[in-house]
Order: structure tokens, then C-alpha cells, then sequence
């Protein structure tokens, strides 16, 4: 293994495509200003800080499948397919509607997919880029044709709105793609995907109860530990190495510069973290997709959602080359490069 990241690599004679995107942002939106009545923080710290100004927040109502629903309908719909014709599909998220039965069974029940398989991706923040890799994989390899990836987190149920540290930074959303297998006169594909994680990192960023190790208890109530805690500065430093390492090694892999990659669309967790990954490569900011501003962190939906954004408002066009960056608890990271 060379570098920080496994590598997959474009190795059969089948290549895979993304043939529609889609997102869902929930309606309620959480500014700073309500930030600030609910904690010792304020609008200028939290935009100088992470770049936030409003995070979008599921109704009481909505589960986390029900956003994940009207993002793969969407893309579903631009990929001028039905989900009848989806042959595997993936639910990456942290945030499943319960340990059991998977979200990704529930999301095919709700979409009226057919029986085929359907899988979560537990690898949170990154769970897109890992998802998308696994779709990569499938349609090259033949075995499948069409295969849905969903990202989606309805994370704010998981913050604690009395720690001013985390309950700035989270979000609720789903974005989608078809992954198809592509057609001899389309160009898309994936040029090569690197995929890491460091298990010994895992304190970082931890969600402690609600799994068979810690059950739900009044002790957990007592602890707060229903809610994700996390080490900040830590976090801030390892995603900035992490995720510019493995840009690195995407470029390497392909013997690619950066000024070949027409866009950056790295996991949006903090304008400081995009532009400090940007600034280390010298991209110019006006090639990185961002929209971390109006979406907070919605951890494995950031990467799916911001792509949607800029293929439905027309910067990101087919042929162009795409860079795709995360990392996110486990500590997990990875990076995927594609011809769109
Ligand atoms: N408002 C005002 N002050 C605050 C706030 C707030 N919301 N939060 C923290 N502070 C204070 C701290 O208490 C500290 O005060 P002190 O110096 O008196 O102790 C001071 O601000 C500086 O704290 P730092 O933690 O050093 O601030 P930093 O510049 O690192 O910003 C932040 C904190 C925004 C959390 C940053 O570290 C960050 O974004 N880290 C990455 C977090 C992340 O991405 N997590 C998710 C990763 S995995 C995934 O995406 C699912």
C-alpha cells in the first residue's frame, strides 16, 4: 500500500457514470442569531470560526429516511430512470432512523425498489466517497448496471444545544446519485477512489451511547452521552492533513496536477478546513464547491448535496474532471477523482 489511502483503480473494461443527482434540504432553518439565544456564542464568532450562518433542520416529523426519500427521487428523476430499474442500492449515514432493521432497507421500502440488496455504509462524514467507491466497484465489475447512493444525516438530534462547541456546526439534509454503468460514447468515469481510516483516532469525534456497548440508561441521560462529543482542534488539524494527503495521492495515482481538476468538492464541515485543503494545493476558490454557509456540517450528505447544487445550477458540466475529498468520525477519510 502506498500513501495513506487504499487505492481502487479503473482495472475492467466497464466503466461507471453518475447519471442524475438529487438533494433535499429541509425547510426549518437554524441561524446564528437562534444560536445565540440558546448558548454563550455569537454570529461573528461562529462565521470568522467555521464560516456557517444557517443550518437547515429536519421537522419532528422527518426521519432521516424520509429526507434521503425525496433526494433519491430526485435523482432518480434526473437520471430519466425509476427506482425499478435500481439494481443495489447504499445508504451512507450516521444518523439511520434505528439500529434495525438498516435505513437502506427502509429507503427501498419507501422508494418501491425492488428486492435487490441494499446496504448501509457506516463510515460517517466520509460515507459518500466510501459509498461511491463501492458503486464504482460494482458497475465496473460488471455485476450491477444501476446503483443508488444516498447520503443523508438527520445529525441535530444527536447535538446537544447547551455545548457551544458542536451545536454550530451540524446540519440535516440528503443529497443522491445514480451510479450507471456508462455507455461507449460517454466519457464519464472514475479515475481511481483512496480510502482510509484510523481507528486509533476514534475519540476524536464519538457518539458513545445507543449501541450494544452503552444501551440507552438513565446513566446515559445523567452523561449526555446520547450526544456526539468531539475534540475540535484535533479534528480541525487531522482533516486538513488527512484530506490534502489524499488529494495528493488521487493526482499521483493518475499523474494529474490539480490545475487539470476543474473542481474541488471537499466534505463541508468549515470554511477554515476548505480553504486551508484549497490554499495547500493553490486552487483557486472559485474552483472549490462551497455551500458549507447556508448548509452547516450535514456529514455524509455534504459531498452528495453540494455536487447536486452545482450540476443542477450548471458549473459542474460532463467531461469535466471532479475531486471528491472527506473525512469525517472512526477518524475515516478518502478521496475519489472522476470524469463527470
Ligand atoms: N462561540 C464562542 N466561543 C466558542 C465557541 C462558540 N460557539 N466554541 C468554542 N468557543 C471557544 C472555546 O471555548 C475556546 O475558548 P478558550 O480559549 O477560552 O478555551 C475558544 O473559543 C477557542 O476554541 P477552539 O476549539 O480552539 O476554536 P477553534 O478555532 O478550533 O474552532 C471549531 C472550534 C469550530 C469546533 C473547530 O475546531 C472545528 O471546526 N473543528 C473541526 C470540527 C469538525 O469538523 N467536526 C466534525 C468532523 S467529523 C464530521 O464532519 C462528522
Amino acid at each position: 500500500m502506498k500513501g495513506q489511502g487504499m487505492t481502487a483503480q479503473a482495472s475492467s473494461s466497464y466503466r461507471s457514470r453518475i447519471a442524475g443527482t438529487g438533494s433535499y434540504l429541509p425547510e426549518k432553518l437554524l441561524t446564528n442569531a437562534d444560536l445565540e439565544k440558546l448558548v454563550d456564542t455569537s454570529d461573528a464568532w461562529i462565521v470568522e470560526r467555521t464560516g456557517i450562518r444557517q443550518r437547515h433542520i429536519a421537522a419532528p416529523d422527518q426521519a432521516m429516511t424520509d429526507l434521503a426519500l425525496i433526494a433519491a427521487q430526485r435523482a432518480l428523476e434526473a437520471a430519466g430512470t425509476t427506482a425499478q430499474e435500481i439494481d443495489f442500492s447504499l445508504c451512507c449515514t450516521a444518523s439511520a432512523d434505528q439500529p434495525m432493521p438498516s435505513a437502506a432497507c427502509v429507503l427501498q421500502h419507501k422508494l418501491g425498489a425492488r428486492p435487490v440488496g441494499a446496504l448501509d455504509i457506516a463510515a460517517a462524514c466520509s460515507g459518500f466517497v466510501y459509498g461511491l467507491t463501492i458503486a464504482d466497484q460494482f458497475v465496473r465489475s460488471g455485476m450491477y448496471k444501476n446503483v443508488l447512493v444516498v447520503g443523508a444525516e438527520v445529525l441535530h438530534r444527536y447535538v446537544n444545544y447547551k455545548e457551544r462547541d458542536t451545536c454550530i456546526l451540524f446540519g440535516d439534509g440528503a443529497g443522491a446519485v445514480v451510479v450507471q454503468r456508462a455507455k461507449d460514447d460517454q466519457e464519464s468515469k472514475v479515475y481511481s477512489a483512496h480510502l482510509a481510516a484510523d481507528g486509533s483516532l476514534g475519540d476524536l469525534f464519538i457518539l458513545a451511547a445507543g449501541g450494544s456497548k452503552m444501551p440507552f440508561s438513565q446513566e446515559v441521560l445523567e452523561t449526555n452521552s446520547q450526544y456526539l462529543k468531539m475534540k475540535g482542534r484535533e479534528i480541525f488539524k487531522n482533516a486538513v492533513r488527512t484530506m490534502s494527503n489524499l488529494c495528493q495521492e488521487a493526482l499521483d495515482a493518475n499523474e494529474m496536477k490539480m490545475d487539470q481538476v476543474d473542481w474541488l468538492i471537499p466534505h463541508q464541515a468549515n470554511l477554515r478546513i476548505i480553504d486551508a485543503v484549497g490554499s495547500y494545493f493553490g486552487i483557486p476558490p472559485e474552483k472549490v464547491v462551497v455551500n458549507v454557509q447556508d448548509t452547516g456540517n450535514t456529514s455524509a450528505a455534504t459531498i452528495p448535496i453540494a455536487l447536486d447544487e452545482a450540476v443542477r445550477d450548471g458549473r459542474i458540466k460532463r467531461g469535466q474532471n471532479v475531486l471528491l475529498t472527506a473525512f469525517g468520525a472512526g477518524l475515516t477519510s478518502g478521496s475519489l477523482l472522476m470524469r463527470y
